[in-house]
């Protein structure tokens, strides 16, 4: 995280503990609209190296609750970077979706994010004009995006 988002996180703000990361990460297994990808790493014990997972959108549910599918936690190591792991796992998370039957993909990136914004769009995901979230105590800003699932 520290790596990842140096010069995103203002430098006031806190960046996520991981007591809070790890709370987190046992909601996502506990749904059962989530389907998570973990990449691991043959060489070293099968470390985990990447990550991303996609579940029912809690903020756009229908009453069938499929309409929309958040793609979330898309996470590379830093060292890993440029490798085509995060392609990788975006492939995965991406043909889940589909495989799902949603109609939309949706998901939340910081603002500063350019890294991770050109790579959504080069993968057709558009800007949602003034859908924002601001994280609490002067943090940063994220940016919603959207992919229309033909
Ligand atoms: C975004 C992220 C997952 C990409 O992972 P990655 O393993 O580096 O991705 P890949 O090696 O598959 O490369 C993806 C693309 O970035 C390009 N790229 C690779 N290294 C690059 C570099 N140093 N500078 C610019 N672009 C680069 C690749 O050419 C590739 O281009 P493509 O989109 O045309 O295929 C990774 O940078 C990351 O974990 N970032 C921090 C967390 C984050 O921002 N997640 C998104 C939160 S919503």
């Amino acid at each position: 995280v520290r790596v990842a988002y140096a010069g995103i996180f203002p430098a006031t703000a806190p960046l996520p503990e991981l007591a809070s990361v790890v709370r987190e990460w046992e909601k996502e297994f506990a749904d059962p609209t989530a389907a998570v990808f973990l990449a691991e790493d043959d060489e070293d014990g099968r470390a985990a190296v990447g990550t991303v997972a996609v579940r029912a959108d809690p903020e756009d549910l229908h009453p069938n609750g499929r309409a929309t599918g958040q793609l979330r936690r898309l996470h590379v190591l830093p060292r890993l970077w440029g490798r085509g792991l995060g392609a990788a796992l975006y492939a995965a998370a991406e043909t889940t979706l589909r495989d799902a039957g949603y109609e939309a993909g949706s998901l939340w990136v910081l603002e500063g994010n350019g890294r991770a914004r050109s790579f959504y769009e080069r993968r057709g995901w558009t800007l949602v004009p003034g859908r924002t979230l601001t994280w609490p105590n002067g943090g940063p800003v994220e940016v919603r995006y959207r992919l229309v699932i033909s």
